[in-house]
């Protein structure tokens, strides 16, 4: 369930303390540590015995930076016997940052030994910096994350130029083969392309060319498409960075290697800098435990701002299916201020496309109109999964045939049974955020879709 429905959840049920810690749990998990934290206290008050409420706020403490409350909690319930995995993971969190790493070794060791899913990179660096923990695995994969791993300048200038090879690789894209989006080509060109182009006109009216844009909407719309048109749309430096590929690196030094990457961008400018999947930065736990990502926004927000370096003519474009799991710090003035929805393709869109994935393929005389009519609710990539299906119909045919057939209306027809859409569930998520999270406007452009009236 996510925060949304339990959320709704618990309008329906108030006084049900089990179901409020699930939904303290998912505040946390959202960073929304004032709510957890009241959520937390309610619970308690109508259950005290339930460990696991009091477990979560400590938690939330922990976060908040309060070590000591966090450490209180611990002293109002027994943590020899009842602790959960969780619980023991929590406490031995709290003492690392006390600095008992002896109390703190034997709760993670307990922690480790009753869920192997309470592994925490950030415990282990702290305890085998003092030379007393070795990571019980050291062979699983998971090895390459570990913090105490200091990544050399050969990685980072191998990571620096394969991301350029790849941003010039993605030069050859341009908006035409784009389809539709006519309005979102309009503002990228207004907002990203122009300025860049015409620097000494925006200078004479006092302003720099620079700042962030973020775009959102469904998977499959065309976000990353568009994106890495835009840099074979203009005569600056682009860089692709994927955001799983800084992760990826070692993480203790994930901060440093973007800076690199920022500086990198700097030293080239006018440039445009594009990372895609940005909401992997706030919410991609399987890599970061909640603290180590936090440096690394933390980290990143700075970068944006320039706060130690001039950030003029470097543009950082970002794209994201998980608008709500984007930090809300990203939002702010001066940093992705400006914020573009990239809606499911309309009648025309959804024409544009079928035409460019349909190009050079052998074909007779196609129906587009009714085609487009008939795939109302599909993605591009609906509709690109659409036309291939229809290819290996029509391909499994020519060479039982032994001879090239083209394709018809019918076999597209055919292959639409075969398509799944995929953007409804998007929207059922996306209403929610769109009605109980809407603030300053964000997801306003969204409302027509979802049938919200402003
Ligand atoms: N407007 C479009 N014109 C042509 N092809 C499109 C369009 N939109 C999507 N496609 C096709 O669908 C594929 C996937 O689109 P893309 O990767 O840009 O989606 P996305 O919005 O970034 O999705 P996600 O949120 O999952 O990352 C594209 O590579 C392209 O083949
Ligand atoms: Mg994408």
């Amino acid at each position: 369930m996510d925060l949304q429905q339990l959320r709704q959840a618990v309008e329906i049920s108030p006084d049900n303390a089990p179901l409020l810690v699930l939904l303290g749990n998912a505040c946390i998990e959202a960073w929304n540590l004032e709510e957890a934290q009241n959520i937390f206290q309610r619970a308690i008050t109508l259950d005290s015995s339930i460990t696991d409420a009091h477990i979560g706020l400590a938690a939330v403490f922990l976060r908040k930076g309060m070590l000591d409350d966090a450490f209180k909690v611990f002293g109002t319930i027994d943590t020899s016997g009842s602790l959960s995995g969780r619980g023991h993971l929590v406490y031995a969190q709290i003492l690392v940052k006390l600095g008992r790493t002896d109390d703190a070794e034997k709760h993670y060791d307990e922690a480790l030994r009753m869920d192997s899913q309470t592994k925490d990179e950030e415990i282990e660096r702290a305890l085998s910096k003092t030379g007393r923990h070795k990571s019980a695995d050291t062979d699983a994969p998971l090895k390459n994350y570990s913090m105490t791993h200091e990544t050399n300048d050969t990685d980072i200038n191998h990571l620096l130029s394969s991301i350029e090879e790849k941003s010039r690789a993605e030069n050859t894209i341009t908006f035409k083969d784009v389809g539709g989006m006519t309005e979102i080509k309009e503002q990228i060109r207004m907002k990203i392309l122009y300025p860049i182009q015409n620097q000494s006109l925006f200078e004479a009216y006092g302003k720099k060319a620079g700042g962030g844009v973020l775009l959102y909407g469904p998977p499959g719309c065309g976000k990353t498409l568009i994106s890495r048109a835009v840099a074979g749309e203009i005569k600056a430096s682009f860089f692709n960075i994927g955001i799983h590929e800084i992760l990826d690196m070692y993480i203790g030094n994930s901060e440093k290697n973007l800076h690199e990457l920022f500086e990198n961008a700097r030293s080239k400018v006018p440039s445009v800098l594009f990372v895609d999947e940005v909401d992997a930065l706030a919410s991609d736990r399987n890599y970061l435990k909640m603290s180590a990502g936090r440096t690394l926004i933390n980290q990143f927000l700075s970068e944006l701002d320039g706060v130690t370096t001039d950030n003029s003519n470097l543009l950082v474009m970002a794209a994201t299916n998980a608008p709500w799991h984007v930090d809300p710090a990203f939002k702010r003035p001066g940093r992705f201020d400006r914020v573009i929805f990239v809606p499911p393709p309309d009648l025309e869109a959804r024409k544009a496309i079928l035409e460019i994935h349909l190009k050079n393929k052998p074909s007779e005389k196609l129906d587009i109109s009714l085609i487009a009519q008939k795939t109302d609710g599909f993605s591009g990539a609906d509709i690109r999964a659409l036309i291939d299906t229809a290819s290996e119909i029509v391909l499994e045919k020519a060479m039982k045939k032994g001879t090239v057939i083209p394709l018809t209306n019918a076999d597209i027809v055919s292959a639409m049974k075969k398509t799944k859409q995929s953007i409804k569930a998007w929207f059922e998520s996306a209403k929610n955020y769109a009605l109980f999270a809407n603030q300053g406007g964000f997801y306003d452009d969204l409302l027509p879709y979802v049938g919200i009236k402003k």
